[in-house]
């Protein structure tokens, strides 16, 4: 199943204007939008959205894993945007009220889940820069497999040196449609490449590691766990936060700081580099097999899954499906 080509009956929407806020809350059937060519969204890309997902458990129930955590975010990015906040407990109803008006279509295969992809869109009919002053709030659902074709089998990654993502004081820890449209472009390039996605470093001086294609980037080293932190251009991820959470309950020494890619070179070169991967909520952990840095090809753990990715994998798969206790009181 390709990963978002497909799409539910029911989509669910929400109207804003100044003198009414957030109004007119329904779900109708799954349909094209009719917009004016001059609506805002268009020309500035006053946009946000969010991804999460519905699992089926194996008694047949459905299951939303941290909602509020994408909530809050979204409500960041919206003060980010200048975009209007939505009230957190009306945003999780409306999810939960789609996902049940099509629970149907919540798969029940093996490692197959409801994406969920609320979005905001700035829809005033002008084109002059500044925030608009309406807004569509919208809820879309579509029945996915996992993200990457190679599903939990390691990756290929090409380091961009080159374009950037984002820089400190831009939008890069908002989940924005401007951010991916800013990364195309090195995707485009790796993919020509034979790479798969792009290892991401800093805009300012180009030593430090952001993130990896759409994901946030872990790495071992010599069996400490390190994670670009969250300093104004990095993306804060539920599963990173999950990660970083499950990783320190089982005792792991996890540093949130800043990674050199020298660092990671050099941590190869003297043998000492055991894993790196990728999280996200789409393809949850994608382990990182190769490393290209300017021609020269870095091979991470024989370019197989290492064991930390892989327990990292069942242990959070586990939760969102119910086949774990959820210790961490992450389902809901
Ligand atoms: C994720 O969930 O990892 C993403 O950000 C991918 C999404 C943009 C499809």
């Amino acid at each position: 199943m390709l990963f978002g080509k497909n799409f539910s009956d029911h989509m669910f929407l929400m109207n804003y204007d100044e003198n009414k806020g957030w109004h007119d809350p329904r779900i109708i059937p799954y349909q094209t939008l009719s917009l004016a060519p001059s609506t805002m969204v268009f020309h500035y890309g006053q946009e946000l959205f969010e991804g999460l997902k519905a699992y089926r458990t194996k008694n047949g129930e459905i299951q939303l894993f941290r909602p509020e955590k994408n909530i809050e975010r979204m409500n960041n990015t919206s003060r980010r945007l200048c975009i209007p906040e939505i009230d957190p407990s009306d945003a999780l109803q409306a999810i939960k009220e789609i996902v049940k008006t099509d629970s149907d279509w919540v798969p029940h295969e093996a490692d197959h889940s409801l994406y969920i992809r609320p979005f905001i869109i700035a829809t005033d009919p002008f084109i002059g820069v500044k925030p608009s002053s309406t807004y569509l709030f919208m809820i879309i659902l579509s029945p996915v497999g996992s993200y990457y074709p190679e599903g939990i089998n390691p990756v290929k990654i090409y380091v961009e040196n080159e374009y950037v993502r984002a820089v400190k004081g831009g939008i890069g820890a908002s989940k924005a449609g401007a951010n991916y449209a800013a990364s195309l472009k090195g995707q485009d390039k790796a993919k020509h490449l034979g790479y798969t996605q792009v290892l991401w470093l800093d805009g300012v001086e180009r030593k430090y590691i952001d993130e990896v294609g759409t994901m946030n980037v872990f790495f071992v080293i010599d069996g400490v766990v390190k994670t670009p932190a969250l300093e104004g251009s990095i993306l804060p991820g539920v599963t990173r936060d999950s990660c970083i959470h499950i990783l320190k309950s089982w005792g792991y020494k996890v540093e949130e700081t800043r990674v050199a890619l020298q660092e990671i070179i050099d941590a190869s070169r003297n043998g000492k580099l055991n894993e790196a991967f990728g999280t996200g909520t789409a393809a949850v952990i994608s382990p990182i097999g190769t490393l290209n840095n300017g021609g020269e090809e870095i091979i991470i753990n024989n370019a197989e899954i290492g064991p930390i990715a892989k327990k990292l994998y069942d242990t959070i798969t586990g939760i969102q499906y119910g086949e774990i206790k959820d210790e961490f009181g992450w389902t809901l």
